[in-house]
């Protein structure tokens, strides 16, 4: 018996990157996994991809702008009257990196796009499928955050208070919800994605000290590395596990993350 089997997952930003690996690790522990992402093209491709190669899973797109409250809300019901609910909500969508800046220049405007789709998107998510996984009693819900806002990097003001205000909704969520069943732990993961890549082409020297201080000397695979830990979360198995913060990153928090470089007052 696989550990998702007749489970479905609701996973947004699954195209590419950490969700795209989580989607394959679900799916080829048996779960119906929905992608919720904006590109067609990426997300129509992972989708038919995870479908050749998990056939004892499922995948389906669904194009989603997860910052657009109304059209996340619409999505969610209308996975709810095609596949008849959702066990697994992973919140993971997160805006492209834009320029680090100082906290001082950083514009507003980045700041709330930031928030919406990190934070209100999650919200507004967990939200929607709390009352059918209340009255299932039980339901996952896996929240993306990051060793940025843990260990408040510098330079990205943005993306680390609206990170931690995820983690705290994630603790709050298994407060009230954990007796109905219903877990919500957050994944601070680090794993070779597009805003990796680019980060080492644009400070590569502060690129190889970050693998130079990670005790595994690497970056992790998406459906490898944090994949398998995710799939724990989401099955049964996890039942008793809620409100945690749990870093998939070769041991990388331990000794921090260098950031070598500056940015000019
Ligand atoms: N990679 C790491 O090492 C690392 C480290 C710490 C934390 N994380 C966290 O892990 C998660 C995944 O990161 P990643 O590196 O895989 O990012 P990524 O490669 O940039 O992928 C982001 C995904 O989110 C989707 N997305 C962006 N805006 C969206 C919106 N408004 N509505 C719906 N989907 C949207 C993108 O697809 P579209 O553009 O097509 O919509 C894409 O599928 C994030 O929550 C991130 O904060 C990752």
């Amino acid at each position: 018996m696989k550990q998702l089997q007749s489970k479905v997952a609701f996973i947004t930003g699954a195209s590419r990157g950490v969700g795209k690996g989580l989607a394959r690790a679900f799916a080829a522990e048996g779960a119906t996994v929905i992608i919720a992402s904006r590109s067609v093209e990426a997300g129509t491709a992972t989708a038919q991809a995870i479908n050749r190669d998990y056939p004892q899973g499922r995948a389906a797109f669904l194009a989603t702008d997860v910052s657009d409250r109304l059209q996340l809300e619409e999505v969610l019901e209308r996975v709810v009257e095609e596949y008849g609910c959702i066990d697994v909500l992973v919140n993971n969508a997160t805006p492209s990196d834009g320029e680090p800046t100082r906290l001082e220049n950083t514009d507003f405007g980045r700041i709330e796009q930031l928030t919406r789709v990190n934070y209100y998107a999650a919200l507004w998510a967990m939200q929607k499928v709390f009352p059918g996984m209340k009255a299932k009693g039980s339901g996952r819900i896996i929240n993306l955050c990051s060793l940025n806002g843990v260990n408040a990097h510098r330079f990205s003001v943005g993306y680390n208070s609206s990170k931690e205000a995820l983690r705290a909704l994630t603790r709050t969520a298994a407060a009230e919800w954990g007796r109905y069943g219903v877990t919500c732990n957050a994944i601070c993961p680090a794993a070779v994605t597009e805003p990796w890549e680019t980060y080492v082409a644009m400070a590569p020297e502060a690129a190889q000290s970050i693998l130079d201080m990670n005790p595994m000397r690497r970056l992790g695979d998406s459906e490898d590395d944090i994949g398998p830990l995710a799939v724990f979360l989401a099955s049964d198995a996890a039942r008793y596990i809620t409100g945690n913060t749990i870093h998939a990153d070769g041991g990388g928090h331990i000794n921090g993350v260098p950031w070598l470089y500056e940015l000019p007052e």
